[in-house]
């Protein structure tokens, strides 16, 4: 994100956060970084610096017996980016996908309200624990215990989802809940090595397009951990990608 944009996005945090944040916040300007360090603070008792995860913690949920993770905090600097291209203005009404602490809750909390804000978490402990964070905050979103990947249809249609698992493919289930012109973001498996941030608007007819911002790094959704074909889920092979190097230089294209 350009250091405008980031700014902006800041700018529109810190109207809500003093408020939210009351007695922790700074009476006038609070940047992005103040904002972000104040929820993080209240929600994992982060000190700032360069950690961008937090293991496991006993009891959390985190981890079942020597499998890998199943939870960890978002890299902040990928939330507020996460943040600014979501784009969630204040009332819009949000399902977040992967309340884990309850970080990145707080801070669309921040922005849309409590009571605009549904946030689905599989582990039934972390969304115990975040429901404690927020309320260390005096944010009372709705945080729900369930399988994100079915979305939360009492709560639709929203204007944004966001999902902070990755998915292999976009359930349709979170297509069918978006109001139309509304905004779906999640990390998408890729077959580059990395999650790419995936941006879709739904056009109001049952479908929904978009493209890849940038890559990411995620945990995947519990449901679809399992690796699968990149040719069945749609995306073009090696050999569909094109390459012709000449006097202008590298040209590269896929094949329809
Ligand atoms: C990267 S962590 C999310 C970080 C979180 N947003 C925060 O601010 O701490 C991903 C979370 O997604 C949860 N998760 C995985 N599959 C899920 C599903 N199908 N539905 C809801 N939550 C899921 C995991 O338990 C984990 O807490």
């Amino acid at each position: 994100m350009g250091r405008a944009a980031g700014a902006q996005l800041l700018g529109a945090l810190s109207q809500d956060c003093p408020k939210q944040l009351g007695a922790r916040a700074r009476p006038a300007v609070i940047n992005c970084r103040s904002a972000c360090q104040a929820v993080a603070r209240g929600v994992v008792n982060w000190r700032g610096g360069s950690k961008a995860a937090t293991p496991g913690r006993p009891g959390a949920g985190l981890r079942e017996g020597d499998a890998p993770f199943t939870s960890s905090l978002s890299c902040s600097a990928v939330v507020v980016d996460m943040l600014h291209h979501l784009d969630p203005q204040p009332g819009d009404q949000v399902l977040e996908v992967g309340t884990g602490t309850g970080y990145s809750a707080a801070l669309l909390t921040c922005r849309v309200g409590a009571d605009n804000l549904v946030t689905v978490e599989i582990d039934a402990g972390l969304a115990t624990s975040a429901r404690t964070n927020l309320a260390k905050l005096g944010m009372t979103p709705q945080v729900l215990v369930g399988d994100g990947e079915q979305g939360w249809p009492s709560g639709a249609p929203y204007d944004r989802i966001m999902s902070t698992a990755a998915v292999r493919e976009v359930p349709t289930a979170w297509v069918e809940q978006l109001r139309p012109g509304g905004v779906l973001l999640t990390p998408l498996d890729t077959p580059f090595g990395c999650d790419g941030l995936l941006l879709l608007t739904a056009d109001g007819h049952g479908a929904a397009d978009g493209h890849l911002i940038n890559g990411v790094s995620f945990m995947k959704v519990r449901g679809q951990r399992d690796r699968r074909s990149f040719r069945e889920l749609g995306w073009p092979l090696w050999e569909d990608y094109r390459v012709r190097v000449g006097p202008v230089g590298q040209r590269i294209r896929t094949v329809p």
